[in-house]
């Protein structure tokens, strides 16, 4: 099924791409997730223990919509272009139309994603190339401190990982991975999708663990 296909099933506006005007170099573009490996990741990874999601960069909302819809998890996205989180308050009033047997919570909120604060509820965190590393590292900072103050196990969804943010989440991290997927027909080595989990029982260990 095409992308529009796709959005309309859900009742919303998803394709195309916007460029920062002002060229930020830190912050990325949006460019929707494809259809194609949200189905994949859906078909795959399930959403088993996952309480909430936080899609980091949400753009118009497309992550959030498929996931709220498919699995009736409550989610939140977070984006930094006031236009584009504009499109997603009004894909979010006509999908609601569409969804109005679903209880969950579908959130977008308009700032930094460095900025937002980590609800303990949280457990599971969406990456689509949204900014710089050095902003990565921030995002990933904010969850270990909140996983510390409140124990619990959680995830990253890494789509299309780049690869300064694996090495990062490699080297300076205690994630671990726990999946790859293949994202079928796709040509691109860096399209797939990377899950990271970092265990609660990691810190039942008297390991130094590496922060
Ligand atoms: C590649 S798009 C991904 C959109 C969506 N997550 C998806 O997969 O369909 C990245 C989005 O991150 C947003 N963004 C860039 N820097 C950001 C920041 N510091 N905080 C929040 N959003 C940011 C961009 O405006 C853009 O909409």
């Amino acid at each position: 099924m095409g992308e529009r296909k796709h959005d309309k099933l859900l009742g919303i506006r998803t394709v195309g791409l916007r460029e920062w005007k002002d060229g930020h170099a830190q912050y990325n573009r949006y460019e929707p997730t494809p259809y194609k490996a949200l189905d994949a990741l859906a078909e795959n990874y399930k959403f088993r223990g996952i309480n909430r999601v936080v899609d980091f960069g949400s753009g118009r909302g497309r992550v959030a919509f498929y996931i709220h819809n498919r699995f009736q998890l409550p989610v939140t996205g977070i984006e930094a272009n006031c236009q584009t989180y504009e499109e997603a308050l009004e894909n979010k009033a006509a999908y609601r139309l569409k969804a109005q047997h679903i209880a969950a919570p579908i959130k977008f909120k308009y700032g930094l994603a460095q900025r937002y604060k980590i609800d303990k509820r949280d457990n599971c965190f969406y990456f689509f190339n949204p900014f710089s590393v050095h902003i990565f590292r921030k995002v990933i900072h904010n969850i270990l401190r909140s996983v510390e103050k409140y124990r619990r196990t959680v995830d990253l969804i890494i789509y299309y990982p780049l690869q300064e943010y694996k090495d990062f989440l490699e080297t300076s991290t205690p994630f671990t991975i726990i999946n790859k997927i293949r994202v079928p027909g796709a040509s691109d080595k860096k399209e797939k999708i990377i899950i990271y989990r970092l265990n609660e029982e990691v810190f039942d260990t008297d390991e130094c663990i590496n922060f």
